[in-house]
């Protein structure tokens, strides 16, 4: 098995995050891709209404969407706390049934699926590229030592399997395939994907088997 490779140049150039300026229509806009991915995985066989009543992975994403626009858009002074409490309330109630913990400070690209209950804890300053996949028990978090202190970026549809754990300040780049219960804690270039602990790529077969959304 090869190393990881840790070249920052064969790294995803994508554009990897919602921007600052994350005003009420972009919000709607990366909600309605959030709610689409889910129609389309599910061979748009049930309405949108359905995937959005059915699936917890889409109960957290609405909460994040909307709490992260609170967050960077709502200014009046007393609207604004009175939001921000509500948002409090609502993330920990999402956090306890869902057991999908999705900061509003994390940057969360649109189109993101999450196909099982539970266990997915994410840190405030993590960065997550458009229509990712994430599964059940991960954790994408703080570590490192020196520079490579922080929390990771993935990259554009990067699948993580179920028990997988990432953190340190690395990237991940865009179609990685991260397998089922590996640690990583080093850069891993565009396609590749890793598998064991500590993680090591093992192909750069990439990710798209297994992350499927609409191309428009
Ligand atoms: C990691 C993964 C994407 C690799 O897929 P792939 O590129 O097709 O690679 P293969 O499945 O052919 O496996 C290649 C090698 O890695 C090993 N391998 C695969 N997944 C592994 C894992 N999670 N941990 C350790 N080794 C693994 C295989 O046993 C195989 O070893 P071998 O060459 O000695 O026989 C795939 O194994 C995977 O985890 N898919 C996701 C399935 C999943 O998580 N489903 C549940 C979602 S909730």
């Amino acid at each position: 098995m090869n190393q990881i490779s840790t070249s920052n140049d064969i790294l995803s150039k994508d554009n990897l995050c919602s921007p600052p300026s994350y005003n009420f229509k972009q919000m709607l806009d990366d909600l309605r891709e959030d709610i689409d991915r889910y129609v389309f995985m599910g061979n748009d066989e049930k309405s949108w209404l359905f995937m959005l009543l059915a699936h917890q992975g889409l109960w957290a994403l609405v909460e994040y969407r909307l709490h992260r626009w609170v967050d960077l858009r709502v200014n009046l002074p007393i609207i604004r706390q009175i939001l921000r409490l509500f948002c409090f309330l609502w993330h920990k109630f999402i956090q306890i049934i869902t057991g999908i913990d999705l900061p509003h400070k994390a940057d969360i690209g649109k189109g993101l699926y999450i196909n099982h209950f539970g266990g997915i804890t994410l840190n405030p300053e993590v960065k997550i590229g458009e229509f990712c996949n994430l599964s059940p028990d991960i954790t994408i978090g703080f570590g490192g030592r020196g520079d490579k202190q922080g929390c990771p970026t993935l990259g554009n549809r990067v699948f993580i399997g179920p028990g997988a754990r990432i953190f340190g300040a690395i990237t991940i780049g865009s179609d990685v395939a991260i397998g089922a219960n590996a640690v990583v804690t080093k850069d891993l270039p565009e396609q590749a994907v890793a598998v064991g602990i500590p993680a090591k790529v093992i192909n750069y077969k990439g990710a798209q088997d297994f992350v499927h959304y609409r191309k428009k």
